[in-house]
């Protein structure tokens, strides 16, 4: 256990930038998000943000001002800040319809990109911000920090060791009761701006989790519903009947999805229902089954440990993997997925989250919305980058 979290720390050394340069990072979109970021930026010695953006006039100054970021240059849109501001990277924290866009100025720009999750709306918009990717050769990366959990790395690490034999059921769970995120405004319900809802907000993250774990096969076909029973209903909102009418995406959403090398998936994911939880995630294996307590995932957490179901010379036997514990000087994720996109700048590296594997993330939350528009199963088809 102490190797992991050794390795786990190696990760977070602060390096100097090459020619003793600051890394400049500018932030797109100063809403909720941004707020996380821009504070662990300024933890970091050799960064500093130089810039910021958004649509809302004079949002970004109030937002720099709050936070007590100085000596910052403030735009109205990603346009204007990466076309006059010489940048090393940025951070995207724009609502999901306004992910791909300022993700594809800015690595035609040359700019290493942080674009937040989920990866876009549709599979079609991030096959574009991947060719613009490819076209680039800067760092694109998304915002999943429960990657940097090293209990969610455990999955991996498991599924990798061989306990479980060949996996061919995926099971995903967890999901909230009462949880459609309208804290800061409807820039997640609305069609407009969310594009799509508890399916790319939350369950982009069971799917990562889950994918993750497999090392992401390629999704071949998608059986999905989508539902929006409780962001419709006026009554749901205590304090603002008024947004079930602006409410345009899903707030609840189940499918079956199947992945090259013969695995299945069994997906629901909810912002909204009347059930505590869609149950724990499972993992079947020829050799072992994995459970995973039905988690917040989102936060790269669980309170219960991990348990490894198997046969013992014919008898039943499970036993639990203890959960690690963090260091007293550990950061935290969020700290922990932007360093490890700082550190891939610094040095050359690679994307800590990268698109080859996220687009099949994508791939599977258009599959789900086309699947559930359309009644029926659909293929994925993923064109050529
Ligand atoms: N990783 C996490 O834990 C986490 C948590 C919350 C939200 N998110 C993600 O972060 C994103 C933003 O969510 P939020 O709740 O902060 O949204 P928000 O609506 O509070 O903020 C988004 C801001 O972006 C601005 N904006 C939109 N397009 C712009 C553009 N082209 N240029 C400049 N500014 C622009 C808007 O005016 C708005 O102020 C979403 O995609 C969401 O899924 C991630």
């Amino acid at each position: 256990m102490g190797d992991i979290l050794n390795r786990f720390q190696e990760q977070t050394e602060v390096k100097a930038f090459v020619g003793d340069r600051k890394l400049k990072v500018g932030i797109i979109g100063t809403g909720w998000i941004a707020e996380a970021h821009a504070v662990e930026y300024m933890r970091m010695p050799d960064v500093e943000i130089v810039a910021a953006a958004d649509l809302v006039p004079g949002k970004a100054e109030a937002f720099c001002e709050r936070l007590g970021i100085s000596n910052v240059r403030f735009y109205p849109s990603h346009k204007e800040m990466i076309d006059q501001e010489q940048l090393d990277a940025v951070s995207i924290c724009t609502y999901n319809c306004q992910h791909a866009a300022p993700a594809i100025y800015a690595l035609e720009h040359g700019v290493n990109v942080l674009l937040e999750k989920p990866f876009t709306v549709t599979l079609e918009e991030a096959v574009q911000v991947m060719k613009a990717e490819k076209k680039s050769g800067k760092i694109l990366t998304i915002g999943f920090q429960p990657r940097m959990s090293a209990n969610m790395q455990m999955i991996r690490k498991i599924v990798e060791s061989g306990e479980l034999g060949k996996v061919y059921y995926l099971q995903a769970g967890g999901g909230r009761r009462r949880g459609i995120p309208t804290p800061y405004g409807t820039s997640f319900i609305e069609k407009e701006t969310g594009g799509i809802g508890a399916v790319g907000d939350i369950g982009s993250y069971s799917l990562d989790m889950l994918l993750g774990a497999v090392g992401y096969p390629k999704p071949l076909t998608v059986s999905g519903y989508t539902s929006n029973y409780f962001g419709t209903d006026p009554d749901y909102y205590a304090d603002h009947p008024e947004y079930a009418k602006v409410f345009g995406v899903d707030d609840f959403s189940a499918a079956f999805i199947r992945l090259e090398g013969g695995i299945v998936l069994d997906f629901r994911i909810s912002w909204a229902m009347n059930m505590d939880t869609c149950g724990d995630a499972l993992i079947l294996g020829t050799k072992g089954g994995l459970k995973i307590p039905s988690t917040e995932c989102w936060n790269g957490e669980f309170d219960r440990p991990l348990t490894v179901f198997k046969q013992v010379s014919g008898q039943p036997v499970q036993y639990e993997i203890p959960l690690i514990k963090y260091p007293e000087d550990f950061k935290g994720f969020f700290y922990e997925k932007l360093r490890s996109f700082v550190q891939a700048i610094f040095t050359n590296g690679k994307a800590p989250v990268p698109t080859s594997e996220i687009i099949y993330n994508q791939a599977i939350i258009d599959g789900i919305v086309k699947s559930a528009e359309l009644g029926r199963e659909v293929q994925i088809e993923i064109p050529e980058i």
